[in-house]
């Protein structure tokens, strides 16, 4: 049997080619099973999970929690808001404790990048990143690619633009490392106060004006403005960023080409994106949400499989 090169999946940094084949092959088996009228298997039965989140999420977490109900794992929620980590615990602490109620694997969101890497070096469980600040979301790249793979036949060869707040954005890295590592073309674009300094030395196209992105990819993934985690203005006004950078349905039916639009959510609507563009026949934004499941299905019990 084949079986993950890591036991925990902490960025798409760390994984082999061969290990994003084989969620995506465990993956098309789980959205069969999903499908099904009986959406469930008994794959993880006996295995606890708890999903430890230390910042907001809506998808990432219905989405794992649903994952883990599909697999028949026992599965324990933790929120930091309403916990003792108000009371100053710390991580290490919080998580041992769950750990003694008898846990075996962890996914975990933190606003601090490097936060499962800290837990993987003095923890037992498997840990998955959900999301560590601006650094990895490799399960939200993981489902972006798969999504491509699904409209597309394969993500080798195409050209995929990643336009907004890269500089902020986990998606953005993910992403890079993932696309990258199937043979697809990545480019950046966004305003340049944006876009991370020496971001080209990751072997990615650099572009500032967004309509010549547009006409360049085969696919535009569109993040979101992460106004929570910038520290300056990047940019005068939302108006002035919507006016350049935001793609509204007229723009996208003006290009000579049909091109795939994707958003990780949550979408700023009439920031990066108009609603008549978001709700197109170009976009596959649900697709991406539905996918999820089915790809997160696929990274736990590959992980429960290394043990
Ligand atoms: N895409 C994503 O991570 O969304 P949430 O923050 O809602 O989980």
């Amino acid at each position: 049997m084949q079986e993950l090169s890591v036991r925990h999946l902490l960025g798409i940094k760390d994984i082999t080619p061969q290990d994003i084949q084989l969620i995506f092959e465990t993956a098309d088996n789980f959205k069969d099973v999903l499908n099904r009228p009986i959406k469930k298997v008994p794959s993880l039965r006996d295995i606890t999970i708890a999903n430890v989140f230390f910042e907001n999420s809506t998808r990432t977490r219905l989405s794992f929690e649903l994952a883990e109900k599909r697999l028949s794992a026992d599965v324990i929620n933790f929120s930091s808001s309403g916990s003792s980590v108000k009371k100053g615990e710390t991580l290490l602490d919080t998580v041992n404790n769950i750990l003694a109620m008898k846990v075996d694997m962890i996914v975990m969101r933190h606003s601090s990048p490097g936060a499962p890497h800290f837990l993987s070096k003095h923890i037992p469980a498997n840990i998955v990143n959900a999301g560590d600040g601006t650094h990895e979301h490799p399960t939200q790249a993981l489902l972006d690619s798969f999504s491509i793979r699904e409209r597309l036949g394969e993500v080798a060869g195409k050209k995929v633009v990643i336009i907004g707040d890269i500089l902020h954005s986990r998606v953005a890295l993910s992403n890079i490392f993932a696309l990258q590592k199937q043979g697809a073309e990545v480019m950046v674009c966004g305003p340049i106060t944006l876009l991370p300094k020496y971001i080209q030395q990751l072997g990615v196209k650099v572009e500032t004006n967004v309509r010549k992105a547009l006409e360049w990819c085969d696919v535009a993934n569109v993040l979101r403005i992460q106004l929570e985690r910038q520290q300056m203005k990047y940019f005068p006004s939302l108006r002035e960023y919507t006016l350049y950078y935001g793609i509204d349905k007229k723009m996208l039916d003006s290009l000579n080409k049909e091109i795939v639009l994707m958003h990780p959510g949550p979408i700023n609507r009439g920031v990066e994106l108009s609603s008549d563009a978001a709700d197109s026949h170009h976009s596959i934004i649900l697709n991406q949400v539905e996918n999820g499941v089915a790809i997160r299905m696929a990274v736990l019990y590959l992980l429960a499989q290394r043990g």
